[in-house]
């Protein structure tokens, strides 16, 4: 009845203002000390990067019962999965970063938050070398940042290695001269910025010239799923926003994806596959696949094409904007660390670790997500679930660790025989992790999304079409982590909805 969906409204408001409140107004934490209550020493855990695996580690992780550090260049975390959605201005940068001093004041004890990039780590003497790079201050009414890089050197007892891993270029020339990324939120704003660039400048030109072709080509390389989503919403943003501002642009403007292999989005079933190739034909995104990227210039990529027969020949394509969207590859650090202890020289694709995430090796630093190589594909999903089973299994090893203080310093036997019973009911609990697949998604343009979705061992369902884009939309505003990011990215829907997309460079 009309009552009843009333005060539900109402009682939904009253539980959103709650949250909205609670989230910015934390309330106290237990101070970090030396001493646990039972006298037991703290220990020390840093943890590197405030990406999905660090931060869903810090989330779950009972920060009273350790002294936290949280090391990241980045302050924020940043919800990737909509990034794609930011150079076409549907999604605002601002909507999808979560400051990590927000996440960290809302864990039960204190955790120490600094914005350094890890330099070195020493595992012999368990420390963390650390560096505060961007001492800007300023000189006249400009930004420097002259002055030396701030060093310290932290101890750990224990140190959560999720830093992540950076774009693979695979030394292709050119690439990090002339493309943009999509890895982190400058790289989105840099795209944005560089696609109005091209517009604006191609409008001085004579409308068949082929500077003008040139510059009104949005080339991407790279058909996995940060290539596609990014093709599909410049698309989208072309057809229903650009158009009407700059008309015309629809029938000039290109939108290209190279990609090395015969299909794009190759993880995805058979079926989506071919789905996305006809909602990209229909929407005129010019698909260019056995196209391999060789070498990149100011103006042109230069790739190998190879015809159905064998046949391979040399194309060139002119662009106005790149974006290189080939893969992941370690960072420096990663493979730094690797080069350190014996059980790792064959990690050239990611850190080898046990199943409690722990690293060959040693036996204190537990490496997580991007930079470790497992049976796991290097997802949001994969990083997430392995940091909220590596802080379960912290919890328990913070446990285990009391009893067997109160263990050593008790003399009766009785106590000691309980003590040992719970021990025991701990470690079995404790199991090794376990990667639950629940599918993957991605956005394809026109309002349409693909879905391999999977229950357990025994249903996997492929799904495209409208239908699946809005519960693509639901699941991702599910996984956003705080309920202002929530928020945002509702209203910037609802905004570009309304009103369209801002056709302005900012
Ligand atoms: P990251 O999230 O990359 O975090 C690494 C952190 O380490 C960062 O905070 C970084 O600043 C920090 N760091 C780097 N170097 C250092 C250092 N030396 N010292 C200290 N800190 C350091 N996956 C999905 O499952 N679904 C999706 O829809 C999806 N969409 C994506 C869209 C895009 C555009 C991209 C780029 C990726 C997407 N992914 C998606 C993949 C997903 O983002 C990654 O798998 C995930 O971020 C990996 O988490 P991570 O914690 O290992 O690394
Ligand atoms: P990717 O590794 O999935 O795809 C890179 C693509 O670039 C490959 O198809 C490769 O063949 C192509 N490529 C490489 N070198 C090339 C060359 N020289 N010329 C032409 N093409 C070349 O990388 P991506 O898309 O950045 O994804 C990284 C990870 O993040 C993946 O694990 C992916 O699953 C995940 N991700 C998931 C998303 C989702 O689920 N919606 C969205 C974005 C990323």
């Amino acid at each position: 009845s009309f009552r009843a969906v009333f005060w539900s409204g109402i009682a939904g408001w009253c539980y959103l203002t709650y949250l909205v409140y609670k989230e910015s107004n934390p309330g106290k934490q237990l101070p970090q000390t030396d001493l646990k209550d039972n006298g037991n020493k703290k220990k020390h855990v840093v943890i590197l990067g405030s990406g999905w695996g660090a931060i869903s580690f810090l989330n779950k992780l009972d920060t009273t019962q350790y002294n936290v550090t949280i090391v990241s260049p980045r302050n924020y975390f940043l919800f990737t999965p909509l990034l794609p959605s930011v150079p076409s201005g549907t999604i605002n940068i601002k909507s999808i970063c979560d400051s990590v001093r927000t996440i960290a004041r809302q864990t039960p004890g204190e955790v120490t938050y600094l914005e350094a990039i890890a330099k070195d780590v020493d595992p012999e003497n368990k420390t963390v070398k650390i560096e505060h790079k961007s001492q800007r201050f300023f000189v006249g009414d400009a930004f420097t940042s002259e002055r030396d890089p701030l060093e310290t050197t932290l101890n750990y007892d224990y140190l959560v290695y999720a830093v992540g891993a950076t774009v693979n270029t695979f030394g292709i020339p050119g690439i990090n001269e002339y493309a943009s990324f999509l890895k982190e939120a400058n790289d989105a704003t840099a795209v944005r910025q560089k696609l109005f660039d091209q517009i604006e400048a191609s409008r001085l030109l004579p409308k068949d010239s082929d500077d003008r072709k040139r510059l009104l080509n949005f080339v991407v390389c790279g058909g996995g799923p940060t290539g596609v989503e990014l093709a599909a919403e410049i698309k989208d943003y072309i057809l229903q926003d650009l158009s009407k501002f700059i008309p015309g642009i629809e029938k000039e403007m290109k939108v290209t994806l190279i990609e090395a292999q015969h299909n794009v989005l190759s993880m995805f079933h058979p079926k989506l596959i071919a789905y996305t190739k006809d909602v990209f034909k229909e929407q005129g995104v010019d698909l260019q696949v056995d196209t391999m990227v060789k070498k990149v210039d100011d103006q042109n990529v230069y790739a190998t094409y190879k015809h159905p027969n064998g046949e391979t020949e040399d194309i060139t394509i002119p662009y106005g904007t790149l974006v290189w969207a080939g893969g992941n590859a370690q960072r420096e650090l990663t493979k730094q660390l690797a080069s350190k202890i014996i059980e790792q020289k064959t990690a050239r694709r990611g850190l080898l670790v046990d199943d409690y995430l722990k690293l060959d090796g040693d036996d204190n630093i537990f490496a997580l997500g991007d930079c470790t190589f497992t049976a796991n594909p290097p997802t949001a999903q994969v990083a997430h679930q392995q940091g909220v089973f590596l802080a379960d299994h912290f919890n328990k090893l913070s446990k285990k660790n009391d009893i067997q203080y109160l263990i050593n310093n008790s003399n009766d036997e009785n106590e000691i025989n309980k003590l040992n019973k719970r021990l025991a009911r701990i470690e079995k609990t404790d199991k090794p992790f376990e990667y639950i697949h629940q599918g993957a998604l991605a956005y394809i343009g026109s309002e349409r999304a693909v879905a391999d979705l999977s229950w357990g061992d025994w249903s996997t369902v492929a799904l495209g079409g409208t239908m699946t884009f809005f519960f693509w939309r639901s699941a991702y505003v599910t996984m956003l982590l705080g309920i202002r990011n929530k928020i945002f990215v509702v209203s910037d829907w609802l905004k570009v909805a309304i009103f369209g997309r801002d056709c302005s460079q900012e």
